[in-house]
């Protein structure tokens, strides 16, 4: 957070060029492993396209959240089902650090593309919802701070825990 390049608004991959879009990707889910990070866009890593990876199995950082299908999506759209907003508590590899409670649809219809030009149509409810709707918002040159609605629901990792504020996984410290 910081950097400029954050704020801005991603191009659209076209064409889906999956040869072209390889070694992009492999980065991506290296640097996104390394920070047992839930997911991860391409602005991250400075690449200014509307490219974001998401999904595991079981996240150390989110011990509580179900698993979410590993996913590529290109050129994202996302649909709110209906109006319901829920508050979750959200931390972002840009932002190192730090957590927040951030509202976020609770249930979506997102779709795109996957790095062979599939089509990607699906519905998603809680976390799966909120890892979406956090890595698109990258594409839009938007952080999760900016969403916060109220600040004092905003701070550091360490100092949330040491005061029984939110749980400290042991994978935390990392950035
Ligand atoms: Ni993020």
């Amino acid at each position: 957070m910081g950097d400029p390049q954050l704020l801005e608004i991603s191009a659209e991959v076209d064409p889906i060029d999956t040869a072209t879009l390889e070694p992009l990707l492999q980065d991506m889910w290296e640097t996104m492993e390394e920070a047992n990070g839930a997911g991860l866009a391409a602005p991250q890593i400075g690449v200014m396209q509307r490219v974001v990876i998401f999904g595991y199995q079981t996240n150390p950082r989110y011990p509580d959240a179900p698993p979410v299908p590993q996913t590529v999506l290109i050129n994202p759209l996302i649909t709110p089902l209906n109006e319901v907003q829920e508050d979750g508590w959200e931390g972002c590899l840009s932002v190192p650090g730090m957590r927040g409670i951030v509202p976020r649809f609770r249930d979506i219809r997102y779709r795109g593309y996957d790095q062979y030009g599939n089509a990607i149509d699906r519905e998603a409810s809680g976390f799966h919802a909120r890892v979406v709707q956090h890595e698109c918002d990258h594409l839009d040159g938007v952080l999760y701070p900016f969403r916060i609605k109220d600040m004092r629901h905003f701070g550091f990792i360490d100092t949330l825990a040491e005061t029984g504020v939110i749980e400290l996984q042991p994978c935390d410290d990392e950035p």
